[in-house]
């Protein structure tokens, strides 16, 4: 009724959908995930949730990670995150199947629990198998009280405020910054991570806020190049290193909201299947960021290239090498690799959400989906 119109329009705060205001909350949202717990400033970082468990999470012999769709994709980031910071041995499995493999699970293992909801039922039968194992289960929600939020033995919320629409986009960029957080502290304190690294890597965190601002600024250019694609009936997604969770994450919002086909793949794989698919109708989504793998990454450009895809490359501001070579490039600022994802994930996000606007999907409620999945 008119009432409940309304109201939702009210909700929406003046944007069309709720996929949209949320992507563009995310400045907010990341800044209200570091509050009360970085102080870049004083060289600060507490992560309260782990304050009763922290000597398991340092001691900890393997960290678990279980979580379903965009947020396992998180703990695919966080893969990178703690193996490079704090060097213990990581393992991301789909909730799903880690509950039925019987994984051998011990005493020593730190498991993380990753759900926007707190109500996913294949993650919340993970942590209860890994509980009964006697391993520290620790959370990462955003729906305060929810089940997982109650089953872990601590956690730590992620603060994005509430996530409507069904494709996650502020939820998931909270849950790196929680993690991104985690990670640096642990390193810290396990002295694998250098005092004078991690004091930048504060403030370079800090700042990432204001670069996600930045990045909502392409929305434009991204409606344009939206416009030129919205009819593909596939795409593909490549990334290395930090950027390959990514590549998932933007191939995973592109199928779920405008029901195209995409694959996300880390772009070295290309060459061992991916490649045939290439011709002059596929588009190809690199994240082309200037980082240790940016070379790599360079010469899998130049191989769709010459197969005649068309390339939409995510690329560091003032980046001239992949602009030579790419249809269209989206630039990002700057960041430190490990932070990147928080930023190269935005013009994905819009790109998904404009294709699907101009293909007349229902993008806030897409079919077949539900915003938690509470059966298995
Ligand atoms: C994300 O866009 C999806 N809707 C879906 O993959 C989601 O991330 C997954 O169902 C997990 O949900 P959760 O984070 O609430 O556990």
């Amino acid at each position: 009724n008119q009432l409940e119109m309304e109201l939702e329009a009210i909700e929406k705060g003046g944007y069309e959908h709720f996929m949209l205001k949320e992507i563009n909350e995310q400045p907010r949202s990341i800044a209200d995930c570091m509050r009360g717990r970085l102080d870049a400033q004083n060289g600060r970082l507490i992560v309260g949730g782990l304050r009763d468990y922290i000597n398991k999470f340092q001691n900890a012999d393997r960290i678990i990670i279980t979580a379903c769709g965009t947020s396992w994709h998180a703990g695919l980031v966080a893969e990178y995150l703690f193996e490079e910071f704090a060097r213990i041995p990581v393992e991301v499995e789909y909730a799903s199947e880690f509950r039925y493999r019987n994984p051998v699970i011990n005493e020593g293992d730190f498991v993380i629990a990753i759900s926007q909801s707190g109500e996913t039922a294949d993650t919340l039968a993970a942590i209860e198998l890994a509980k009964s194992k006697g391993a520290t289960i620790f959370g990462v929600c955003n729906v305060v009280g929810s089940s997982i939020a109650r089953a872990t033995h601590a956690g730590s919320y992620t603060h994005a405020g509430p996530e409507i629409g069904v494709a996650s986009t502020k939820a998931f960029t909270a849950q790196i910054s929680v993690l991104t957080m985690m990670a640096l502290m642990l390193g810290y304190q396990r002295g694998t991570l250098s005092e004078t690294k991690y004091i930048q890597l504060l403030s370079e965190l800090e700042a990432i806020p204001a670069k996600v601002e930045k990045a909502l600024k392409l929305n434009e250019q991204i409606e344009k190049i939206s416009e030129q694609y919205k009819d593909a009936r596939n795409f593909l997604y490549l990334g290395r290193g930090y950027n390959f969770p990514v590549a998932l994450e933007g191939a995973l919002k592109l199928k779920e909201i405008s029901y195209i086909h995409a694959e996300g793949y880390p772009a070295a794989e290309m060459k061992h299947g991916p490649i045939a698919l290439i011709d002059e109708e596929m588009p190809v989504v690199f994240i082309a960021t200037k980082d240790s793998s940016y070379e790599k990454v360079v010469s899998n450009i130049q191989e769709v290239k010459a197969r005649k895809g068309k390339i939409i490359a995510v690329v560091t501001e003032g980046d001239t090498s992949v602009k030579a070579m790419a249809d269209h490039v989206i630039e990002i600022p700057h960041a430190h690799e490990a932070l990147v994802p928080l930023i190269s994930v935005v013009p994905l996000q819009l790109l998904s959400y404009h294709i699907a606007v101009m293909r007349g999907c229902n993008v806030d409620q897409p079919r077949n989906l539900a915003k938690s999945v509470t059966v298995e």
